[in-house]
């Protein structure tokens, strides 16, 4: 059996099912430039047909330590693991014969009808995984008919990820110090169409992989995120040491509840906080008026040992009712876990690693193959459960005993 080089692979997955094949395991940065617009099928290749594929793919194409700063988790990596064992542990029961054939995927996220209930999360640095970064996933999840929430640290800046799709975009927010930027930030994001504010609040990630690997985002990347945040004082005069000190200082890491009494007098965009564990706080969020929670750990790269996102899930669902919406992330990697999550009452999910993984294998197009993978997925969940659409996606038909 030949050996299929990395390019030549992706070139033709383009030809085929838009699904790249996955290296055959020894290709090496130096091969893959050889095998640049090599597309001639060969045998014995494999697609990538799953997430764990585009993990794979992720590995083999990045940095090492590009791949282990999207990859891995906080110190002991606990809640990284939990995030996924937990929705393995809950068991599908689905009804026979039922009659269902097809499943409509149609959701409604603040009331903006999308075609699967799958988000792409805020993820930082997405420059560094492919060049194209949010630009390629807002165009990736506009040609998926969903939302894209675009990180503040995406590496583009709000306007140019805008100008790069039309579909529905939320932003995420980290909080600036300076209010006046903050302000001006937010009026920013309004004019350029984005239909929601995520507030971000467990901000703050602490991985032994990240400092073992002394990672740190490029200088021109770190002066152009201060720069499209508003900090347009820095210049690239200033050393890479002087902008390190900025940002340690740019960031508003103590917020408390107060803050978004001042968000809402600043914006009528719907406003949803990130980062909810406890019920009391998804109440707290209710009461003050937000419109929607994300119940997370930030993919159990913050706080090492907090729950996984789907076992606290089912109570911030009780508590919360129909007064705001709870969507959640964390460990989503198979379509029965979009299943498991929107059982328990949740109205959407979002993905992180998974797509941070397809965009540096594959770009704009892999990000599309891993959203559609999902989809296909969730709806031979459906099918099989006997679901013609999400509503139908209820708690009976997961194993109750094996539910946290
Ligand atoms: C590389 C990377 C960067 C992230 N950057 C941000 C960010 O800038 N803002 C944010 O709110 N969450 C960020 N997150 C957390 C995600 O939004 C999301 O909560 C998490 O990835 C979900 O878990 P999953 O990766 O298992 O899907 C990041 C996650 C990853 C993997």
């Amino acid at each position: 059996m030949k050996r299929r080089k990395f390019s030549g692979l992706l070139a033709l997955g383009a030809g085929a099912m838009s699904m790249p094949a996955l290296p055959a395991g020894e290709a090496t940065g130096q091969d893959a430039e050889q095998a640049a617009g090599q597309n001639e099928e060969q045998e014995g290749e494999v697609v990538a047909v799953c997430v764990k594929d585009y993990k794979e793919l992720a590995r083999e194409t990045l940095p090492p330590a590009t791949y282990d700063y999207i990859t891995t988790g906080s110190e002991d990596e606990v809640t990284l693991r939990e995030n996924v064992e937990a929705f393995r542990r809950i068991r599908l029961l689905p009804p026979l014969l039922e009659g269902v054939s097809q499943a409509n995927l149609t959701a409604t996220v603040l009331g903006e009808e999308i075609a699967q209930p799958v988000l792409l999360a805020p993820v930082a640095g997405l420059r560094m995984f492919h060049p194209e970064g949010a630009l390629a996933a807002a165009r990736a999840a506009a040609a998926a008919k969903t939302i894209v929430a675009v990180s503040t640290s995406a590496g583009s800046s709000v306007e140019e990820v805008a100008a790069a799709a039309a579909g529905p975009k939320w932003f995420q927010l980290y909080c600036p110090k300076d209010r006046a930027v903050t302000r001006r930030l937010v009026e920013r994001v309004s004019e350029a169409g984005y239909r929601a504010i995520v507030v971000t609040v467990d901000l703050g990630e602490r991985k032994d992989a990240d400092r073992r690997n002394r990672f740190s985002v490029p200088k021109e990347m770190l002066l152009k995120h201060l720069v499209d945040v508003g900090h347009t004082q820095l210049n690239a005069q200033m050393t890479y040491q002087e902008l390190l000190d900025f940002n340690d200082e740019a960031w508003d890491l103590s917020l408390s509840w107060e803050f978004f009494d001042w968000l809402r007098s600043i914006t009528d965009l719907p406003i949803l906080l990130k980062g909810v564990l406890r019920p009391d706080d998804a109440l707290r969020a209710v009461s003050i008026g937000l419109d929607g929670v994300v119940v997370s750990n930030h993919g159990g790269r913050r706080l090492d040992g907090v729950p996984s996102s789907i076992e606290v899930l089912g109570k911030i669902v009780e508590v919360v009712g129909d007064r705001a919406e709870v969507l959640l992330d964390g460990g989503v990697r198979r379509g029965a876990d979009v299943f498991k999550a929107l059982a328990l009452g949740a109205r959407a999910v979002l993905i992180g690693r998974p797509y941070a993984w397809a965009l540096a294998a594959d770009g704009q197009r892999g990000v599309r193959s891993v959203l559609r993978l999902l989809e296909e997925e969730l709806e031979n969940a459906m099918i099989a459960s006997g679901c013609r659409n999400l509503a139908a996606v209820q708690p009976d038909l997961l194993q109750s005993s094996s539910v946290p």
